[in-house]
């Protein structure tokens, strides 16, 4: 293994890992040589270039801490994070979709009663959310774990605060026996992904904008049902056609009304806005 040229070194990086044990490693890291270096053949790359990336790549690795993973909003903001989601969700198309978890949710919200209030006190506009979760053939699905998170109307999630006490705009509740859900919380606005480091740097050098669509999370758990990892959309926001990380599929996109005054749907009268959301669920039945 001598002598080698600019043509002949990417045979040979793969022959020296011929042997690795795990076939799948094997496969992986063929792949990623393979592509690496017909990439930095595709675009010339120059040593100058090369040296970039890796200060960019230290950047990111700098930046990353337990609550800034910058690597993740790396692969978000390349679509590479949608894709894999994209590549293990494949399911029936009256399904509900999935899309990216996104690097806010946290384990141990707290339980919320159905109607109960999941803003905690969380600043934004009064909504009403609610909805069934469903299988495939239209059954009720009880007792489903419902996660939900969400930003607040300043575009921040709980744990983007310092001095937080206690979570919230995030939330645990659990199906009904007829599959119906329902909380309170608030309405979500579009918001940046996080862009004061290198992704943000990169953001700005490619002339795009940091901007997500507002959404509303939700990570569904049914026994004998796929978890579902999604979010809902809201119709007309600006940002459905650019968002960020590339989340957005038609079908999560609903309908919010807003109501200037009147009985919101638990019964309460309201003389002040409030909005209702609903949304119906259908999970894809656990593979085989
Ligand atoms: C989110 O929706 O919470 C999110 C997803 C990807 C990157 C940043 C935020
Ligand atoms: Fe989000």
């Amino acid at each position: 293994m001598q002598n080698l040229d600019e043509y002949s070194i990417t045979d040979a990086v793969l022959q020296s890992q011929a042997d690795t044990p795990n076939p799948r490693t094997r496969e992986i890291f063929d792949g990623l040589v393979t592509h690496l270096h017909a990439f930095a053949r595709e675009v010339s790359l120059t040593e100058d270039e090369w040296l970039s990336a890796i200060r960019f790549l230290t950047a990111v690795g700098h930046k990353t801490d337990d609550k800034r993973q910058e690597f993740i909003l790396l692969s978000d903001t390349l679509g590479l994070s949608m894709l894999v989601t994209a590549m293990a969700n494949r399911k029936p198309k009256e399904c509900t979709e999935s899309t990216v978890l996104g690097p806010f949710f946290v384990t141990d919200a707290p339980a919320v009663p159905n109607g109960g209030d999941v803003a905690q006190g969380a600043p934004g506009e009064l909504c009403f959310v609610s909805g069934h979760v469903r299988g495939l053939h239209g059954e009720p699905v009880a007792g489903a774990r419902m996660e939900v998170w969400q930003a607040d109307e300043d575009g921040l999630y709980d744990v983007q605060y310092e001095n937080l006490e206690a979570p919230r705009a995030r939330g645990v509740l659990f199906s009904e026996p007829d599959g119906a859900f329902r909380f309170t919380s608030i309405v979500p606005r579009p918001y940046p992904v996080p862009h004061d480091g290198p992704v943000g740097d990169m953001l700005k050098a490619l002339g795009r904008h940091a901007w997500r669509p507002a959404h509303l999370h939700f990570m569904i758990f049914a026994e004998g049902y796929e978890p579902l990892v999604t979010h809902v959309f809201r119709k007309n926001d600006p940002y459905l056609q650019s968002d960020a990380v590339f989340g957005v599929r038609s079908s999560l996109i609903g309908d919010w009304t807003t109501h200037a005054h009147g009985v919101a749907p638990d019964g309460s009268m309201h003389e002040t806005p409030f909005t209702t959301f609903a949304f119906d669920f259908v999970l894809a039945p656990v593979r085989a």
